[in-house]
């Protein structure tokens, strides 16, 4: 039992938005690997083998023979069949398979000719009723209208599983999905139109494989993104209204890779595997590897299967993690990914604690209240474990905790030791506003840190401290509210593999989204919340990300021909940089103030402009290959992500930075003043325009752009423009500022965030 809670707490915090930058331990594990090695040499992990099919030796009639020849050669064992324990093969994104392997036997596999990788599989994790209004869908006019709602798109979710009776999968209204349509489902009698397929690559700790979502993560991001309409949703009464995805009529593919321990790799490229054989349009994945330094490229087997993924055409979408505040948490940085972090969306379940001394500070909270309020009670500092919130610590007052994932759970335990409500503070100076709300079962609110800063000068002032809880309206909606602002715990820029390619790509909301649930798994993250609801709320890159997945169903809808890359520029050339203030974005996280492009990426997705952007910035296979050499990776690391690539005969002149990217990167250091990029823009709306050029870059830094109008006649006319960046001074290492480069006509604007970064 106390592992599973522990268990359960780790993937919380991924999903619930809390960073624990202590769990990159329990991910990667090498030092354990090999002490386990050591101690039982015949111990073996799960590794995936990456073959390049091209180089099949020809005795073999077909791949799997060659697997398995390869597997009894290099890893006889007496008790099986070499073809039987192959775990998974793959076949479509990339080729090779998954076994259980020791330590010398991979090694031995890795020197097999046609072997192109070995990769040990680490594990993962999972990282709206009012939303799509709240980025400017609206049911009569726009992008809803004009793409029918997404109808027909099918969405690829890779998570925990589904919910299928859930009222948000109900198919009413909906037609068969496209004939072209290859996917199955593990259980027919699940399946509808709306829910189009599900599979499962991964088994429940107690051995069952079923689609049966046991976390309620997947649940929740296939409701976020596709989910139908939904009356009168709500929890507890919070929040309620149509429930309803940004792309309500898309349709639904589960791919479950993940358990409630967490997604193994071999089972997420299995997944990704079938999602594109079977013909997704789009793939939104809220899964990483949170707190640990990103591989290279090559050595990341989920972005090598994600490039497999963009080659056929389907665009992915990913959680940038909930690392923040930091600098360099971003996770799932690899150009050909779309990379999400979390923002606020204007609507709050404000409630109050008003202290002794008359102070009134302002928290949220989704206990779902029998009472308007409370008297005053007195307040005691706790660890709130349950070992800690015993009768005699905390009967008949108010614990005040450190928010983490267990703030529910630390509630249950007070409740049943006699508590009379909680307070989670938050500790972590990073995390300011954008409180997510909590489903207490006791009176109780989460506090921002700024708030929490008042409640420690009145205990500390005060023998006995008292406050009383006010829970006077359920849901406040509206400009009151500053929105978006990005929240503390979404994961930050630069772009610890390659720095010149600018992520988190923009920003989507993610804080105290309601959708819907499974009905096997608590409304909360406590273990011991024996509650079950149809819907609930929840925060994280997780959530933001389906929101982005929607928007990119509405776009697909539309521009079917459209390749992700293009889609992708869609989505950054028009992100809205403003608040409903009209004041630029702002960030929760160190200290407030104007969120810069390290955390907001281009900014808040904004649907209506997004469906029609007048030029984009597309990325072919050729350019990942020369972006590819400019990293100086070798024509065998190449060929991880194209077979058939021979060797590097040119590389982008302007090193990794000159990817046609939406977005542009100019690093200097005390050698290189100068950077010149070019960048190639695609016509993709019908009449002719003419475009001209506004830019801004900061003092120190000359910036020309040539040339600086672009004349279009029609349709997919390509035009290229050079910009030239001078640093007058070598800045301090480290050093980072950012501008713009736009290009307008009396149509479209189409925007470009720049970043200059100084190393040594
Ligand atoms: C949708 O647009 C119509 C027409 O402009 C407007 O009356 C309505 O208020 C809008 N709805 C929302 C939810 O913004
Ligand atoms: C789906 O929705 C329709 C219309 O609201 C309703 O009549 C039907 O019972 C629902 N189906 C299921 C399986 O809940
Ligand atoms: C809570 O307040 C509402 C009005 O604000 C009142 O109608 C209701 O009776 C109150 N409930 C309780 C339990 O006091
Ligand atoms: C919550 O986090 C704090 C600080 O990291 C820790 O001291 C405390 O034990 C945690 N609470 C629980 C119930 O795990
Ligand atoms: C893009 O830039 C133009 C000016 O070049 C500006 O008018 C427009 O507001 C910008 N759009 C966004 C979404 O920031
Ligand atoms: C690649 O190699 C060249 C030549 O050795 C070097 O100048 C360049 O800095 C290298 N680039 C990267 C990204 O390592
Ligand atoms: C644009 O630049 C690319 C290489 O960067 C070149 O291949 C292409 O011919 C150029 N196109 C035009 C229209 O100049
Ligand atoms: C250009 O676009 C950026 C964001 O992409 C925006 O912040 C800036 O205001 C725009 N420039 C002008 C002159 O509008």
């Amino acid at each position: 039992m106390a592992s599973t809670l522990a268990l359960l707490w780790r993937c919380s915090l991924i999903v619930l938005v809390l960073a624990q930058p202590t769990r990159s331990s329990t991910v990667q594990k090498p030092k354990d690997a090999i002490a386990e090695q050591k101690t039982h040499p015949s111990s073996s992990h799960t590794y995936i083998v990456q073959t390049n099919h091209l180089a099949k030796p020809s005795q073999f009639a077909t791949l799997d023979r060659w697997y398995s020849s390869m597997v009894a050669t290099h890893s006889p064992r007496a008790t099986s069949s070499s073809s039987s324990r192959l775990m998974h093969t793959y076949e479509t994104v990339m080729h090779g398979f998954a076994v259980r392997l020791t330590h010398d036997e991979a090694r031995r596999m890795s020197r097999t000719p046609g072997v192109s990788g070995v990769y040990e599989s680490r594990v993962r994790y999972t990282q709206t009723t009012r939303s799509p209004e709240f980025m400017g869908l609206n049911e009569t006019l726009g992008a809803w209208q004009d793409s029918n709602f997404g109808d027909g798109i099918i969405i690829g979710f890779i998570d925990t599983g589904i919910w299928p009776e859930s009222a948000s999968f109900n198919d009413t209204g909906l037609g068969p999905v496209r004939s072209s349509w290859k996917g199955t489902c593990a259980d027919a009698s699940l399946c509808n139109n709306k829910l189009v397929g599900a599979k499962v690559f991964t088994a429940e700790l107690d051995g069952a494989l079923t689609i049966r979502d046991k976390v309620g993560h997947g649940t929740h991001v296939s409701g976020t993104a596709a989910g139908a309409d939904v009356r009168g949703a709500s929890l507890f009464g919070f929040s309620s209204g149509t429930a309803r995805g940004v792309a309500p009529s898309a349709r639904i593919a589960m791919y479950k890779a993940c358990n409630t321990e967490g997604c193994g790799e071999h089972d997420l490229v299995a997944a990704i595997d079938a999602a594109v054989s079977d013909g997704v349009d789009v793939i939104s994945m809220s899964v990483g590897v949170e707190g640990s330094t990103n591989p290279q490229f090559y050595d990341d087997v989920v972005a090598i299967a994600m490039f497999g993924a963009d080659r056929s055409g389907v665009f992915v979408v990913l959680g940038g993690g909930n690392g923040g505040p930091g600098a360099s948490t971003v996770v799932n940085v690899a150009p050909w990914m779309t990379t999400v972090g979390a923002a606020t969306m204007d609507r709050a379940f404000p409630a109050t604690l008003n202290l002794g001394n008359g102070a009134v500070l302002r928290g949220q909270s989704l206990y779902a209240r029998k009472a308007n309020g409370t008297g005053m009670l007195p307040l005691v500092y706790a660890s709130c474990t349950a070992d800690d919130l015993t009768p005699d610590s905390i009967a008949g007052k108010v614990a005040v905790c450190d928010i983490n994932g267990t703030a529910v759970q630390s509630g249950i335990y007070a409740q049943s030791a006699g508590g009379a409500g909680i307070v989670a503070v938050d500790s972590t100076e990073g995390f300011r506003e954008a409180v997510h709300g909590q489903a207490f079962t006791l009176p109780g609110l989460t506090l921002s840190y700024r708030e929490r800063i008042q409640l420690d000068a009145y205990m500390s002032s005060e023998p006995y401290p008292v406050a009383s809880f006010v829970f006077s309206c359920d849901t406040v909606t509206g400009p009151e509210n500053l929105a978006p602002v990005v929240a503390g715990f979404s994961s930050r820029g630069p772009n610890s593999v390659v720095a010149e390619i600018m992520k988190p790509d923009l920003v989507a909301p993610g804080v105290n989204i309601l959708a819907a649930w499974s009905g096997d798994a608590p409304p909360s993250e406590a273990e011991t919340d024996a509650r079950r609801v149809e819907y609930t709320v929840m925060s994280g890159t997780s959530v933001a990300c389906p929101h982005v997945a929607g928007v990119a169903a509405l776009i697909k809808k539309v521009h079917g021909d459209w390749t992700p890359a293009m889609v992708r520029s869609a989505l950054m050339t028009t992100a809205r940089k403003s608040d409903n203030q009209m004041e630029a974005i702002t960030d929760s996280g160190l200290g407030g103030g104007r969120a810069t492009p390290l955390a907001a990426g281009a900014g808040i997705v904004d649907p209506p402009p997004a469906m029609d952007p007048g030029l984009v910035y597309d990325v072919g296979t050729l350019d990942y290959v020369e972006f590819f050499c400019s990293l100086n990776y070798t024509a065998k690391q190449i060929r991880r992500f194209v077979p058939e690539a021979t060797r590097c005969r040119s590389t982008l002149e302007g090193g990794a930075a000159n990817l046609n990217y939406p977005s542009l990167v100019a690093v200097f250091d005390s050698r290189t003043l100068a950077r010149t990029l070019t960048r190639t823009v695609t016509k993709v709306s019908a009449q002719p325009e003419t475009y001209n050029v506004i830019f801004a870059a900061p003092a120190g830094v000359d910036v020309s752009v040539t040339p600086t109008t672009l004349v279009f006649k029609g349709q997919n006319e390509k035009k290229n423009y050079t910009v030239e960046f001078r640093s007058q001074e070598v800045k301090p290492a480290g050093n980072l500022e950012f501008g713009y480069i736009n290009w307008s006509s009396d149509e479209h604007d189409v925007n470009s965030t720049v970043g200059f970064m100084w190393k040594d």
